[in-house]
């Protein structure tokens, strides 16, 4: 009770600091966010501090609950360590302040991410090297003494001090991302989860991964289930993002049954919402952006491919939610509604008031026909399922990218 008295204080007292998500970055917020990333990490001054968040009795419970779970950690009966296992981390979630690291913090989703974890009380470490992210997604946390940033690439080995987890979503997303930077794509993919899985190992730290939808490939079945084992062009163009992300899966059950990292992954569906880079090539920044800006609507191909749209903040839940379970095996996460792309071209055009045309292009190699996630295993395993729809979570996303469009139109116009 103390505890969660404790907490719950810390949470409804510490909140955000100036959060502006959707708006520009200021010189001053850059430099800071600089600085921040200047600053040196001390899990010592961390541990400090978790001691005073939760308070001494509440500290030592913390640390007992360590101690107990790296006994568990060390149970060679898998299965029962595997419940006592998730126990523990229920209960370190549930009440105690943790030392995170998000790779690819300054990215669309793990910027959502941060904030959550942030929001929830934890302490964050974010790594990027800013190669599909930006630094205006972090800019509100640049006065955020719980928040470190760290510019790193980490396809290089590096070490963030003692964190309690590890949540790995770093690589290029976006097709136009990922071909621009094949090679990359596939060393983050391998080198970038490997280096991630070994903080998780050295730190007995909890560990989950961002998989994809892209997994499936271009699927023979429909909806897709995670014991579909997928149908994906291994020489393809987009085989650096696919089979980067086949690999990773592998790699990660690799560390957890050779050594016992207790690692999650989720496969996630299409999400969007503030943040997403306007120019990355996905369908919702491509529409919205182009009807704001009173441009025709790219379609590719005739537009009766499907996909299936899922709000960030829906996407963002279900995380949290697998992050705490005992699932070793991936978990769909996404929205099971399923739009054509000209159906989703016309929600956007009847979301922002556009007069833009259609205009019909060929569809690019590999390009999924079909693509809706089957959720039954999230919705049984954790409870979770997306509540946004498609024209809420536009509405959402509307002033986002108004925001973008009119940066665009005083950057012209400087120039
Ligand atoms: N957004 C989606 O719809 C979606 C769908 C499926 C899977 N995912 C996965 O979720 C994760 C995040 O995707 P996103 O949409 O936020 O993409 P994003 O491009 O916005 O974010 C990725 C972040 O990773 C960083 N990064 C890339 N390579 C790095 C490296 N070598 N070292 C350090 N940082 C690096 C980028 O700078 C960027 O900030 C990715 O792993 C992606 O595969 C996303």
């Amino acid at each position: 009770m103390v505890v969660a008295a404790r907490l719950y204080v810390r949470i409804s007292v510490g909140g955000f600091k100036g959060i502006n998500a959707d708006g520009q970055v200021d010189s001053h917020q850059q430099q800071s966010l600089l600085q921040s990333a200047a600053r040196p990490i001390n899990p010592a001054s961390s541990r400090t501090r978790s001691h005073r968040l939760l308070g001494g009795g509440a500290f030592t419970a913390f640390q007992t609950s360590l101690k107990l779970r790296d006994r568990v950690w060390s149970d060679s009966a898998p299965a029962t360590a595997d419940v006592r296992r998730g126990w523990f981390w229920t209960v370190e979630h549930i009440l105690l302040v943790m030392r995170v690291v998000v790779t690819g913090a300054a990215g669309f989703l793990g910027s959502h991410l941060t904030d959550r974890l942030l929001s929830e009380g934890h302490q964050v470490v974010g790594a990027d090297n800013f190669s599909t992210g930006a630094p205006e997604n972090l800019a509100h946390l640049a006065n955020e003494p719980r928040f470190q940033f760290l510019e790193q690439d980490v396809c290089r080995p590096f070490d963030p001090g003692h964190v309690d987890y590890v949540f790995n979503f770093a690589s290029p997303a976006s097709p136009p991302e990922y071909l621009r930077l094949a090679i990359e794509t596939l060393r983050v993919g391998s080198a970038g989860v490997e280096n991630s899985l070994e903080i998780a190992l050295r730190y007995r730290a909890g560990y989950l991964h961002a998989s994809t939808s892209e997994c499936y490939g271009e699927p023979l079945e429909h909806p897709q289930t995670e014991g579909y084992w997928g149908n994906v062009n291994p020489v393809g163009p987009r085989s650096v993002y696919d089979e980067a992300k086949r690999y990773a899966e592998a790699l990660v059950m690799a560390y957890h049954r050779s050594r016992g990292v207790s690692t999650r992954m989720v496969r996630i569906f299409n999400t969007y919402g503030p943040r997403l880079q306007p120019n990355d090539g996905r369908v919702i920044s491509n529409f919205m952006m182009q009807a704001l800006k009173g441009e025709p609507l790219t379609i590719y191909g005739d537009g009766s491919q499907t996909r299936s749209f899922c709000y960030v903040d829906d996407l963002i839940d279900g995380i949290l939610l697998m992050s705490r379970s005992n699932e070793h095996l991936p978990v769909n996460l996404g929205n099971p509604d399923e739009f054509t792309v000209l159906e989703c071209a016309q929600a956007v055009l009847d979301v922002t008031g556009s007069q833009s045309v259609l205009r019909f292009l060929a569809l690019p190699e590999d390009d999924p026909t079909r693509r809706c996630p089957d959720i039954t295993k999230a919705r049984t395993l954790l409870g979770w399922e997306p509540r946004t729809t498609l024209r809420e979570g536009l509405m959402r996303s509307l002033d986002f990218f108004k925001s973008r469009v009119s940066l665009r139109s005083a950057a012209l116009e400087i120039h």
